[in-house]
């Protein structure tokens, strides 16, 4: 796990503020008719605009600021001119902010007009398991007792844990070691380590956990077809406690 310098935890925050600014941005945009593509330049334009620059685009190839993914898609849709959204859409909107070297990463689901009360149940659920699991993340106890209460928090309420996404440390890369799953038992894991960044971010499923990748190699989508919510947070773990730097 990482542990950053307190010149560098200054940049951190300040990357972590962008991602948090561009989602609330992001939310606002959000609305039956724009297309995710409108959304990806919108947002692309805010994050230049605030200093920094989005770090999906061109990561690994991934063409676009933000992953947008709507109903059955759980995670990385690639915004498409095509795809417009409709009322009672879902849509997930995760994007990497990187400010002077460091990476802020943060999702929502975000509901389009109005939408079922099972659709908001998921995205109520998806948040709060979040919120359960990141009551088990202490510096010294095991990773693994936070992977344990998100999946016991939504198999509780009748919703299913994707396994093949998890999240990650998080600091000068977006992606680093610890992998932070979202299902398993209190003793999986490492052991929390002082000063640690990491992304948190459930993926929950309505229906069944079983996901497919679609032919353009990035979207996942629910095999079922029903839909899937993601909720994300940078979060810097201290033995003084957590703070949740993108919210
Ligand atoms: N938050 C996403 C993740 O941790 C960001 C993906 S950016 C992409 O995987 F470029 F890979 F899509
Ligand atoms: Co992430």
């Amino acid at each position: 796990m990482n542990n950053l310098t307190p010149a560098e935890m200054v940049l951190m925050r300040k990357a972590c503020e962008i991602t948090r600014d561009a989602l609330n941005y992001a939310e606002t945009l959000i609305k039956p008719g724009i297309s995710t593509k409108e959304l990806d330049n919108l947002v692309e334009k805010f994050i230049i605009n605030s200093g920094a620059y989005p770090a999906c685009k061109g990561y690994e190839g991934f063409p676009a600021a933000i992953c947008a993914s709507v109903n059955d898609m759980v995670v990385h849709g690639i915004p498409n001119e095509n795809i417009i959204l409709k009322e009672g859409d879902i849509i997930s909107i995760d994007l990497v902010v990187n400010y002077k070297g460091l990476n802020g990463d943060a999702a929502r689901t975000f509901p389009v007009g109005k939408i079922s009360p099972e659709k908001a149940k998921l995205i109520e659920v998806t948040k709060q398991c979040f919120f359960e699991g990141v009551k088990h993340l202490k510096v010294g106890h095991r990773l693994g007792e936070l992977s344990h209460a998100i999946q016991e928090y939504a198999e509780k309420n009748g919703f299913s844990v994707v396994r093949e996404l998890v999240g990650h440390g998080i600091g000068k890369s977006m992606h680093e070691p610890p992998n932070v799953p979202n299902y398993g038992k209190v003793t999986d894991g490492p052991l929390v380590t002082d000063n640690a960044c990491l992304a948190v971010e459930p993926m929950i499923n309505m229906g069944r956990k079983e996901v497919w990748l679609i032919e353009d190699g990035w979207g996942v989508v629910t095999r079922d077809g029903k839909a899937s919510a993601h909720y994300e947070n940078t979060v810097h773990v201290t033995k003084d406690g957590i703070e949740i730097l993108t919210l």
